[in-house]
């Protein structure tokens, strides 16, 4: 089914739950339909959205075009061997019923990803990542359709040039297709993944680890952590832990011992974004309604009724609050529109 909203009010569809308009929404389950549609109508990059969960979105004002919202649902194994399953999900499925599938079923890859909110068919744009694992290792091939000519594409999971917290579809491919089903590769015997500070204790704790005691472990970390968008409307971590070249990592280490810094492949250094926040004095701090989360200063939450203006004016003063102090520029993760 296919579904236009004119004036389409989007404060349901964006986590940080800001008010915005766009000129209409497009929701549809079946990417024949949503195919026609596309290859119907002439829509213009700079005048269409894709919008999965809304849950790595700031407005900042009203949107003037077209937000297209894939509501492909089911999660379906579609094929396996003696190690190896292969999980085919629509991308309006919600991403954490598509970890949570995946783990019933005894499977090891995405339980490290439990509790992220979101839906599927943004994973691989995103590559969305957490303690210790990024949803690129998993994604074995996507389906989309091309918003030029409304074609039916197939992309390999090695063709989406997986980094972190992005890929083809951020950047080559930008505005290029519409996602609808996502094929994960997933693990059938064990592969538990717990180098990531806190988390083999965490597990450990529960027990033997299986994916299922993974996943709880993940589950309760990020509760002692993130804020939850249900009481406290966010879009997760805002900015971008930063990566910086050796040197300047070198530099910054000695003039701020204890600063967390981890190596980043090519000679670089990835910092901790929440560390130089919390230490320019942002964490906890507001401006009006919107705020620097108390627990993790990576991200922004609306304590009620702050614009998207507001949170993007907020985030303007964090980042030049940590330039100011350390020489690094934050760069946001969630999309500003
Ligand atoms: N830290 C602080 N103060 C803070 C927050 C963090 O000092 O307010 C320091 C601590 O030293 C901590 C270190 O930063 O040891 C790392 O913190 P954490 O484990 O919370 O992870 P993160 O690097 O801040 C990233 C992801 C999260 C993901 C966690 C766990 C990014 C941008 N964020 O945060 O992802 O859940 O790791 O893997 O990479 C998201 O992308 O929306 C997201 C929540």
């Amino acid at each position: 089914m296919l579904h236009i909203e004119e004036h389409a009010n989007l404060e349901p569809f964006n986590t940080f739950g800001v008010k915005a308009t766009a000129r209409a929404r497009v929701e549809c389950d079946d990417e024949r339909e949503l195919a026609a549609f596309i290859a119907g109508h002439a829509l213009p990059p700079g005048e269409t959205l894709v919008l999965g969960g809304g849950s790595n979105v700031l407005f900042t004002g009203d949107y003037p075009g077209v937000i297209i919202h894939p509501a492909m649902k089911g999660i379906e194994v579609i094929d396996q061997d003696e190690t190896t399953t292969l999980v085919h999900a629509g991308a309006g499925e919600r991403w954490d019923d598509v970890a949570r599938a995946t783990v019933e079923r005894g499977l090891w890859g995405l339980e490290n990803l439990s509790g992220i909110p979101g839906n599927a068919g943004a994973t691989p744009v995103q590559n969305i990542g957490a303690y210790g694992v990024e949803v690129g290792e998993r994604v074995a091939r996507v389906e989309a359709i091309e918003r030029g000519s409304g074609e039916r594409v197939v992309v390999q999971g090695a063709a989406c040039r997986f980094d972190y917290r992005d890929s083809i579809f951020k950047r080559e491919w930008r505005d290029r297709l519409v996602i609808t089903r996502v094929t994960y590769r997933l693990s059938r015997v064990p592969l538990p993944r717990l180098e990531y500070a806190g988390t083999r204790q965490a597990v450990e704790r529960l027990g033997e680890p299986s994916p299922a005691r993974v996943r709880e472990a993940i589950l309760q970390l990020r509760a002692g952590k993130l804020p939850d968008v249900e009481r406290l409307p966010n879009a997760g971590s805002f900015f971008k832990n930063p990566e910086v070249e050796r040197r300047v990592a070198d530099r910054l280490a000695a003039a701020f011992p204890g600063m967390p810094a981890y190596p980043a492949g090519d000679g670089r250094v990835k910092l901790s974004g929440g560390w130089l926040i919390e230490q320019s004095g942002w964490k906890g701090r507001a401006l009006g309604n919107a705020a620097v989360d108390e627990r993790q200063a990576l991200v922004l939450v609306n304590r009620g009724g702050a614009t998207g203006e507001a949170i993007a004016r907020l985030a303007n003063e964090v980042k030049k609050a940590v330039f100011t102090r350390f020489g690094v520029w934050l760069e946001p993760e969630v999309c500003i529109i």
